[in-house]
């Protein structure tokens, strides 16, 4: 999604702003543009597609600038083309805005300014937003008052970053549900939507709120809420490191994070393990642990990925901690007033952290007094700091688009708090340390699975040119055909679907022929002759099977075509396990297809509009 980097310092910033553009390419984005004080003038520079091409088009006009403000665009209104791009002038273009989210009100404040006699010339919201700042510049209010008076006309989201040529030494920046955050250095300051953006050049974060609006110079900052209100704002020392957000000698950021999962998950559960007392200790729930045992439901909220995470929570909620949870896309949740109150706990997943409907859906949930809980990855994220209570994956930095690691973190989580609830209820120690036992052996396991790559690549191989693909699974594994379908749709463009494999006959199976390939996540488990019989309807039908089957099965080879065999782990774990071998053979399809992996047309990493 868009992407926002700014400068205000000694340094030449045009080699800052186009690195942190590059930093942010990874959320999704098809225009990019530069805004840059240089020599006293503003001057705007912009193009479609990729930053790259936005560096070779700088580098021709041999300028430099101390300050300045970049932006990556995902088009929301308006083509993705170069006029469409970010920054936009004000109509004297000596002011200049770069905006992520969406002015809802766009309409009607492009009218009244038209009417005042402001020319337009992007189909964008964002356009509104410089003249509108122009429109109270001419009163005589200072940039800062005029950003404040701006937005108080405006609905909608936003994150943004203005700059005024006659006020040349400061970035104007503002936040309403989009992130923003203010990197504090040495003579230097920087503001950008991800602390990606600037990591190579400071630690030191401040996290601008909702209403907030901040007056960005080199060595000082003045934080206010739109209605003028003065702000004390804490600094905060992140630990990301560059080497954490590189690619680390591997051709894509999701094979690198493909490959990282034996590590991830055990950061999931460093030091939240009780072997002995067979349970886990989470301290972000501490506070919370007795509400959270007595809750009479569970809903559990999230977006793509995500929210399959949260189908297999309620498969683990139900069987061990036993009490009733539902599972709702947060886009769903939020228009369809839902029955919610103060005996529910709702956990919101979100590996960003800043996902707009599970925000939206998290702010519904707060007002209706639930508790409202957060299971997130990006530390000091919007969801992570509004939730009441809650639990970090630590899964680490996650570039690739297709989520992969931060899944797997999100179900070794899932699995604690389980383990949390259940112990304080009716599970057995036995029961208990058993789990416990299991998580520990997972990363060894996955590390077994990943072994399989050079296999599960020649599978690849056979399978990219197909058009359609099925993905059948039972039980815990039915969560898991869904997301490893999702995850080829994805990145190879594939039509794949997810279904629970007894659901095939109901259905999908008329979709059978010898060009449908089948996925069947098959270990060996109480369902397994259920899924067998499955397998058998396919194979009648002269479909194509791969089978995600378990090491020990023999069987399985003389009734599918191929069979990718991984270790065995209790039920409720199995996902950890099965979904690692459809995240590499969905990488494998798009690397053969020649696609972009990391960067899938029309997604975005971050999606922070709704
Ligand atoms: C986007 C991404 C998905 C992700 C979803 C939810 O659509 O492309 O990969 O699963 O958002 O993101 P979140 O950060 O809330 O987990």
């Amino acid at each position: 999604m868009c992407g926002i980097v700014g400068y205000v310092g000694e340094k030449n910033c045009i080699p800052i702003l186009i690195n942190g553009l590059k930093r942010l390419e990874y959320r999704g984005y098809d225009s990019a543009g530069l805004g840059l004080i240089a020599n006293g003038k503003s001057q705007v520079i912009k193009n479609k597609g990729k930053v790259s091409l936005l560096e070779e088009k700088v580098d021709k006009l041999n300028i430099t600038a101390t300050l300045g403000i970049g932006h990556t665009r995902w088009a929301t209104h308006g083509a993705p083309n170069e006029t469409n791009a970010h920054p936009h002038f004000n109509t004297s273009k000596n002011l200049f805005v770069i905006h992520n989210g969406i002015i809802e009100n766009y309409q009607a404040l492009r009218e009244g300014l038209k009417k005042l006699g402001y020319k337009f010339i992007t189909e964008t919201d964002t356009e509104v937003l410089p003249h509108l700042i122009d429109s109270f510049l001419v009163k005589g209010h200072s940039l800062f008052r005029s950003v404040q008076l701006a937005l108080g006309e405006v609905e909608g989201t936003y994150g943004i970053a203005v700059v005024y040529a006659n006020e040349p030494n400061k970035v104007v920046a503002a936040r309403k549900g989009s992130p923003l955050v203010l990197g504090i250095g040495e003579n230097e300051n920087f503001v950008a939507s991800d602390v990606a953006a600037i990591l190579a050049h400071t630690k030191q974060i401040v996290y601008i709120e909702d209403g907030e609006v901040i007056e960005i110079y080199k060595d000082h900052f003045i934080a206010k809420t739109i209605l003028d209100k003065q702000v004390d704002k804490e600094i905060h020392e992140i630990t990301m490191s560059l080497d954490e957000i590189s690619k680390g000698g591997f051709p894509h950021f999701m094979l690198k994070e493909i490959m990282e999962q034996p590590e991830s998950v055990c950061n999931s559960m460093r030091g939240r393990l009780l072997l002995e007392k067979g349970t886990s200790k989470l301290g972000g729930l501490e506070s919370v642990v007795d509400q959270l045992v007595d809750t009479k439901r569970i809903i559990i909220s999230a977006c793509g990925t995500s929210w399959h995470a949260g189908l297999v929570g309620e498969y683990m909620f139900e069987q061990f901690a036993r009490i009733p949870t539902e599972v709702e896309y947060a886009s769903e949740f939020r228009y369809r007033n839902p029955i919610v109150g103060k005996d529910d706990t709702i956990f919101f997943i979100s590996q960003s952290g800043e996902t707009a409907d599970t925000l939206a859906a998290m702010h519904e949930a707060k007002i209706r007094g639930a508790l409202v809980l957060g299971i997130c990855n990006v530390v000091g994220s919007s969801i992570a700091r509004e939730s009441i209570a809650g639990v970090y994956t630590h899964a680490g930095p996650e570039i690739g688009v297709a989520s992969t690691k931060a899944f797997t973190s999100q179900l070794v989580v899932l699995a604690l708090i389980t383990l949390l609830i259940a112990r304080r209820k009716d599970m057995s120690l036995v029961d208990g340390k058993t789990i416990v036992e299991e998580l520990q052996k997972i990363p060894e396991k996955i590390s077994t699975i990943l072994k399989l790559n050079d296999q599960i690549e020649k599978i690849a191989e056979e399978f990219k040119d197909v058009k359609n693909f099925l993905y059948l699974g039972r039980g815990y594994n039915f969560p898991v055909a869904l997301e490893g379908a999702l995850k080829l749709k994805e990145i190879s463009y594939i039509h794949a679907e997810g279904y629970p494999a007894a659901e095939m006959k109901h259905g999908p199976i008329a979709l059978i022929d010898d060009n449908m390939p089948v996925v069947f996540i098959a270990p060996k488990d109480s369902t397994y002759e259920k899924i067998v019989s499955n397998i058998e309807e396919i194979k009648a039908r002269n479909g194509r099977i791969i089978a995600i089957a378990s090491e020990n099965d023999d069987k399985i080879d003389s009734l599918v075509d191929y069979s990718i065999k991984i270790p065995d782990t209790i039920r409720m774990l199995m996902p950890l396990l099965t979904v690692i071998p459809l995240q590499l053979l969905a990488y494998h399809i798009a690397v053969k297809k020649g696609l972009n992996v990391d960067q899938p047309r029309n997604l975005a990493k971050s999606v922070t509009v709704e």
